[in-house]
């Protein structure tokens, strides 16, 4: 398995691994537009084949507001599809994700949203990188569902 920093020619691969594990799905212009402006926070895993098999999505937020006063990295997407999960490679694109907003972009942290049910993804963030609740989004999804709005300090 190979990880490695995500270029515009993965976006076919990254965009199809995210279809069959999320019904948060982007089109082309999202993905483009990300891997452009941010290129060195999004990583992809890939196996002996050069197959896309998981990969996270970053983008940076500048300051705006006091509501939100300092650069940070934000996670709009990870995935790894579902016979590759359990071997580490979520944990390892979002350490190098989060490596790379802090030493590119000198971000304060790293935020995300995740469903209020998606146990596996909130023991990733929670359990093995340390994220914390940073508050309750009422029916952030499509379908209404609520969203935890996740934050882990990168200072
Ligand atoms: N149940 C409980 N804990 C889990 C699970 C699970 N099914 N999966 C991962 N974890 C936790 C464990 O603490 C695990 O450590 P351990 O294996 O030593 O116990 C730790 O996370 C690291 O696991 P990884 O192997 O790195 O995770 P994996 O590569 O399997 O990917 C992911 C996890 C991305 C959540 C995967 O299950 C997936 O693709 N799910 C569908 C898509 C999804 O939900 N993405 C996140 C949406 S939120 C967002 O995109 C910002």
């Amino acid at each position: 398995m190979n990880i490695r920093v995500a270029k515009v020619e993965d976006i076919p691969g990254m965009q199809a691994c995210n279809l069959q594990n999320l019904p948060e799905n982007y089109a082309m212009k999202f993905w483009i537009i990300h891997a452009m402006t941010w290129p060195q926070i999004s990583f992809v895993a890939e196996d002996h084949k050069g197959r896309i098999v998981g990969y996270v999505l970053a983008k940076i937020e500048e300051p705006e507001d006091e509501t939100s006063p300092e650069i940070h990295g934000h996670v709009n997407s990870i995935s790894v599809l579902r016979s590759y999960r359990r071997l580490g490679l979520a944990k390892k694109l979002m350490l190098l994700s989060q490596d790379a907003m802090t030493s590119i972009y000198r971000a304060h942290y790293c935020s995300l949203h995740v469903r209020k049910s998606n146990k596996a993804a909130i023991a990733l963030y929670r359990d093995t990188l340390g994220f914390e609740v940073a508050k309750v989004e009422k029916g952030y999804y499509g379908d209404g569902e609520d969203a935890f709005s996740m934050r882990l300090s990168l200072r």
